[in-house]
């Protein structure tokens, strides 16, 4: 029925393996979890899973800080228990996305731990070095997404090196080649296992260009954002014209482009990138040019602070002004680094439960109806809400750990699944404590009691899905005509040769239509 490859609609999961699902009873989740789950996806009627990283790392940042990128972090399992849960998923149809984390890995990394030993080793040029200014200071103004400074002295080398994020996740140097190489290497190691694509972490933050590096000028538009993390000092500079998004980095994407294009089965690039002010869309379409990544994960929804419709419709159009036709873009209300959408309307629009629930499957339905793919969080199905009551000894983000109660980090979206209502600790676990705590709050929307009721968000987005991939103006055509409605109401239609869908989503009666005209 459909012409568009499979990752050009695909409605993709997000696991976030550590809060997925326990299955050798130590509090963490673990691959052989997700893979005794996998039914309950398929269910739903899900195309694609991506996996948040499970490689060896000493999980300074929950796995994006990788030691070890042909391994896996000995709490989530083996390479077998990984061989297991791929051909379980694709026995289900369900295509397997892994999230590699390119720009920057662990400082325990062998190659870091090398680099930073003296100025002549073999891996002397695979991060950012460079020399202190006169006065001693920090070569740039640059400053990390987690506060701070994106520089850290190394007495050994008497030289400063780069970090976008923590001071542990050193950036690796694109300029040199044998990074290119290894990254190559990388990438056919988990296509030979089947791997039906990535996720390509912060891409945007590689930095590939060397010298000389230039200061971020001052954001003169900057305005607090609707995000806690926006409060970062991060934001009050331009990052487009020096720390991040430069050409050089498309090296990157076209070799790997070249990689995925080898094998079988349209492997799939998924980029996640971003850029200055209103700059993210021109960003994507440069990503995305012939050749590069094939699509880039957007964060205009994902920003959304739940107040305003028209918000939602300037996003779509900007999106649609580009790729219309295409499915080069990917939408997400909800993932593991932002406040969960059901958390951030009802902050905004003071929902009652019920009201907030029809919210909920109103936003999946119009994101899922958009052109491209979108992305589904885990326990977005269920409507759950960020845990906000994680007592301080608890928390575990250390970004929370350093800025809360201000920010409270991210472990407020990352919270244990929940599975049945009566079991302990929700069936996540059978350990007497759990990585993060299990929220009682969150044991009346337990996912298997859910997806057993009818009545549930999970029940009718399955109903949703499925009955989508019925609709060829769903499947075959990526073009959204017409955007319009009043500030209440979002509408447009999708079109296929043989069908059109008039789409509607009002915002005041919480009620999606489809009507064929
Ligand atoms: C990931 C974050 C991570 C950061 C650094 C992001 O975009 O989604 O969870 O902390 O990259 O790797």
């Amino acid at each position: 029925m459909s012409s568009l490859k499979w990752w050009e609609n695909a409605v993709i999961y997000q696991i976030y393996p550590r809060s997925f699902q326990d299955s050798n009873d130590d509090g963490i989740g673990d691959l052989k979890g997700i893979t005794t789950r996998l039914n309950y996806l398929s269910e739903l009627g899900i195309d694609a899973i991506w996996i948040s990283p499970f490689f060896k790392s000493p999980q300074k940042d929950f796995g994006y800080d990788v030691s070890d990128y042909y391994e896996i972090s000995p709490e989530y399992g083996t390479l077998r228990d990984f061989d297991l849960l791929i051909s379980k998923a694709h026995e289900l149809k369900l295509r397997v996305m892994l999230d590699i984390v390119p720009a920057h890995c662990s400082s325990e990394h062998p190659w870091f731990v090398e680099s930073r030993s003296s100025t002549t080793n073999s891996k002397a040029d695979w991060f950012h070095w460079v020399q202190p200014q006169n006065d001693g200071s920090a070569p740039t103004n640059w400053l990390s997404f987690f506060g701070g400074q994106a520089w850290t002295w190394e007495p050994r080398r008497q030289q400063y090196y780069l970090h976008n994020f923590l001071p542990d996740q050193p950036n690796l140097n694109y300029a040199n080649p044998e990074v290119i190489e290894e990254f190559n290497q990388i990438a056919k190691f988990w296509f030979d296992k089947g791997v039906d694509g990535f996720r390509l972490d912060a891409v945007h933050t590689i930095n590939a260009d060397s010298f000389p590096y230039k200061n971020n000028p001052a954001n003169p538009t900057f305005k607090l954002g609707p995000l806690p993390q926006d409060q970062q000092p991060f934001f009050r500079q331009l990052h487009d014209t020096a720390q991040l998004n430069q050409p050089g980095i498309q090296e990157f994407c076209e070799s790997y482009r070249r990689i995925a294009d080898s094998y079988d089965n349209d492997r799939f690039l998924m980029g996640e990138v971003d850029g200055d002010n209103d700059n993210a869309m021109s960003v994507s379409e440069t990503f995305t040019e012939a050749g590069r990544l094939h699509a880039t994960y957007n964060f205009d929804l994902l920003e959304w602070d739940g107040l305003s419709v028209n918000e939602i419709k300037e996003a779509i159009l900007k999106a649609s002004k580009v790729f219309n036709n295409t499915g080069r873009l990917s939408f997400a209300f909800s993932n593991h680094d932002v406040p969960r959408v059901a958390t951030r309307q009802l902050k905004a629009l003071h929902l009652s439960s019920k009201d907030s629930d029809k919210m909920q499957i109103l936003l999946m339905k119009l994101q899922i109806s958009l052109i491209g793919s979108s992305c589904i969080y885990q326990g977005e199905e269920l409507g759950l809400e960020d845990v906000k009551d994680i007592p301080r000894e608890k928390m575990q983000d250390p970004w929370g750990i350093e800025f809360a109660p201000t920010f409270l980090g991210r472990d407020t979206c990352r919270t244990p699944m929940v599975w049945n209502k009566l079991l302990p600790n929700g069936g996540f676990s059978k350990a007497n404590t759990t990585w993060l705590p299990i929220s009682d709050k969150h044991l009346d929307r337990a996912a298997i009691d859910s997806a057993l009721n009818p009545n549930s968000i999970y029940s009718e987005l399955s109903k949703f899905l499925k009955w989508r991939k019925k609709q060829s103006a769903m499947m075959n055509a990526n073009c959204i005509l017409n955007i319009d409605g009043d500030d209440t109401q979002i509408s447009f239609d999708r079109q296929s040769d043989d069908q059109t869908l008039h789409c509607n989503f009002n915002f005041k009666t919480l009620t999606a239509s489809f009507k064929e005209i």
